[in-house]
């Protein structure tokens, strides 16, 4: 099935989900292989202009695993010709006569949208601004199914920064396309799930909440997906910051109440929202989630290139 821009997670449909999903396991397998060579002679540009730890090196990983070549501009805000005044639809312009697939991060919410309007090549959004980031609900999808056995009739508490989180939202568009799930969204008053997700969960019939208890939502839940509040996007709003950080923890007192066999998942980077002391209990998923990021990213590699 081929694919072209991946730019929100709405465009994914089950069909293309099972297709990302079964080329991801075949992926696991080529991995503990040594790798393949069947994107030999593509180029994958990378191009930045956010930080970023697992997208960017998962992504570049997973091109060199598959036999590709990569070419990157990390931190492009200040090293590419950005810092000149170039337009983001120059830059591609640029960039997709030198590439076959162009990767990109940005801080606005619609760039990825605004490069693929004018990209001859395949445009991925690896994150924009507040907006979307699908690739990483693909892998968090994943990594629920692997660890869960189910997405149908999933019951999940979404914790943290759900105003400013392009992962949460991404991952509400994708569970709308499975039956019977139930969404607690967990947020400091300040950073709660803004209204357009909630619309679309109403028309899609999902069944949502918003609590403010955590303890009384920990032990009803499959999944704890915790987030990071961004203190990069309060901008001067400093008191809101600090009204909306350290509201809700994962430590003990949180693994006590959830299921034996719930799971913990976060999209990284932590700050001190997930204490170190849950990381050794087997339900702590965190680390196996960000894994799964290198197989997705290689099966979306190769359907976005090969189809
Ligand atoms: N989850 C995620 O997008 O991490 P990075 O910002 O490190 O890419």
């Amino acid at each position: 099935m081929r694919l072209s821009h991946i730019i929100r997670a709405q465009q994914f449909n089950r069909d293309i989900l099972a297709e990302v999903f079964s080329t991801a396991k075949e992926m696991e397998k080529i991995v503990k292989q040594g790798g393949s060579d069947i994107l030999q002679r593509k180029i994958m540009a990378t191009v930045f202009y956010e930080p970023s730890t697992r997208t960017r090196l998962s992504f570049e990983s997973a091109m060199r695993k598959l036999g590709g070549e990569v070419i990157t501009t990390e931190n492009a805000r200040e090293f590419s010709s950005a810092a000149k005044g170039e337009a983001l639809e120059d830059t591609v312009r640029i960039v997709d006569s030198y590439a076959d697939v162009i990767v990109l991060r940005h801080y606005e919410s619609g760039a990825a949208e605004r490069a693929a309007s004018v990209s001859i090549v395949p445009i991925i959004n690896a994150g924009d601004g507040p907006g979307q980031h699908p690739t990483q609900s693909l892998l968090d999808l994943y990594t629920v199914e692997k660890e869960i056995g189910h997405l149908v009739g999933l019951a999940i508490a979404m914790v943290g920064d759900l105003a400013n989180g392009r992962t949460v939202r991404s991952l509400c568009y994708l569970l709308a396309k499975y039956n019977d799930v139930k969404i607690y969204f967990v947020a400091p008053e300040v950073v709660k799930m803004k209204e357009d997700i909630k619309d679309y969960l109403r028309e899609h019939n999902v069944s949502f909440a918003e609590e403010s208890d955590l303890k009384a939502v920990a032990p009803k839940v499959d999944v704890i997906y915790q987030t990071r509040i961004q203190k990069e996007r309060f901008g001067d709003r400093t008191e809101d910051y600090e009204k909306a950080r350290g509201q809700y923890i994962i430590d003990k007192s949180i693994l006590d109440i959830m299921r034996k066999d719930a799971i913990i998942m976060h999209p990284l980077p932590r700050v001190d929202e997930i204490r170190p002391e849950v990381d050794a209990d087997p339900r702590a998923a965190y680390f196996r989630q960000a894994k799964n990021g290198l197989y997705i990213r290689m099966a979306l590699l190769k359907m976005v290139l090969l189809g």
